[in-house]
């Protein structure tokens, strides 16, 4: 639900999401209280506008960014690639860890180096890990980020 924005126009897909989103939930008779939080977490989960507010936005924000991963391609042709699909049709394995022991989350990746250079990844997606490390910092966790086998953060 917290990318619906999109449906009205990619940029600012996070207010628009979340005044939908208010709208569909309260239509759906979900107390005002919740609808107002799901508003307020989708309406901050974009890197350029938002972040982490409250424990549910910190949860979406982590889910959402760690969301990288083949089958988020659609093209078929990988002649016509942009970035953005050449670094998610590299991820093979996506896997987001939660280690309450050590009250930390860790985003496991294999990308294949032979389709996309691990710089590639962090070009486009410096924004999207930053803002997951503030989330997990707003939780009081930490964030890891391992790419390959390589912990790099
Ligand atoms: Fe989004
Ligand atoms: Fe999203």
């Amino acid at each position: 639900m917290h990318d619906i924005g999109n449906c009205v126009n990619r940029v600012d897909h996070a207010h628009s999401g979340a005044i939908l989103a208010y709208s569909i939930l309260k239509d759906m008779g979900m107390p005002v209280e919740e609808r107002t939080e799901i508003m307020m977490a989708i309406g901050n989960h974009d890197e350029n506008t938002g972040t982490a507010i409250s424990d549910i936005s910190a949860a979406l924000i982590l889910a959402d960014k760690s969301d990288v991963h083949r089958n988020r391609v659609t093209n078929t042709n990988l002649s016509t690639f942009d970035i953005h699909d050449r670094v998610n049709y590299a991820v093979t394995d996506a896997d987001l860890e939660v280690n309450e022991e050590e009250r930390k989350v860790i985003l496991n990746l294999t990308i294949d180096t032979k389709l996309c250079p691990v710089l590639d990844y962090f070009e486009i997606f410096m924004d999207r890990t930053m803002m997951s490390k503030y989330a997990a910092k707003y939780l009081k966790i930490w964030f890891e980020l391992v790419i390959n086998g390589t912990k790099l953060l």
